[in-house]
């Protein structure tokens, strides 16, 4: 017997990628949407739009808070389309409240990766209020110890980034995701 995903009905048509900054998932995310002709479509990107600033400017002028609330906002509304791929913010799974919606809104992978590679994917980007510290390493140590269940309470398939290349990691989620939402 073909081994399934335990997909239900009530979830959308749609991939949604979750995990640590970082980790690829915009990059990933884009590759992935056109093998599958899904449209791509990212919380950050959607969170800018409706508040008509940068990121760092939310979190600087309006708190985290306000950000989180956005976050929750934007997710909502993209549950509700489907032949997507939705790539989310890294701490999208720090609000509860957003466990069931990303559940609901279809098949969800969480992209891993080492604190080491991570850093070394961020350390020369300025836009993650989060990491904007003095001592980045420790923070992301810290901050993905926290995460982790939370990542794994809401992942129907987990890939660890750190040995793959792109394509291969592109070829992972593009296959499970086929049969997961049982796309022709
Ligand atoms: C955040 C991750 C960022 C962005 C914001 C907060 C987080 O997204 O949503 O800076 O809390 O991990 P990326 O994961 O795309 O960097």
């Amino acid at each position: 017997m073909l081994w399934q995903v335990n997909t239900t009905d009530e979830r959308s048509r749609n991939l949604i990628l979750i995990g640590f900054m970082g980790t690829g998932k915009t990059t990933i995310g884009r590759n992935v949407a056109k093998s599958l002709r899904f449209r791509f479509v990212d919380t950050d990107q959607l969170i800018r739009k409706k508040a008509e600033k940068s990121i760092p400017d939310i979190f600087a002028e309006d708190g985290e808070a306000a950000f989180r609330q956005l976050e929750t906002e934007v997710m909502t509304e993209c549950a509700e389309d489907s032949n997507q791929v939705i790539s989310t913010g890294g701490g999208i799974v720090t609000e509860e409240i957003n466990h069931p919606i990303l559940k609901r809104a279809g098949y969800v992978v969480w992209l891993k990766a080492s604190a080491e590679t991570i850093y070394d994917r961020v350390k020369r980007n300025q836009h993650r209020p989060l990491l904007q510290v003095d001592d980045p390493m420790k923070t992301i140590e810290e901050m993905l110890a926290q995460r982790e269940s939370l990542y794994s309470a809401v992942e129907d398939l987990s890939i660890n980034t750190d040995k793959l290349t792109l394509e291969e990691t592109a070829f992972g989620i593009v296959e499970s995701t086929r049969l997961a939402l049982q796309l022709a």
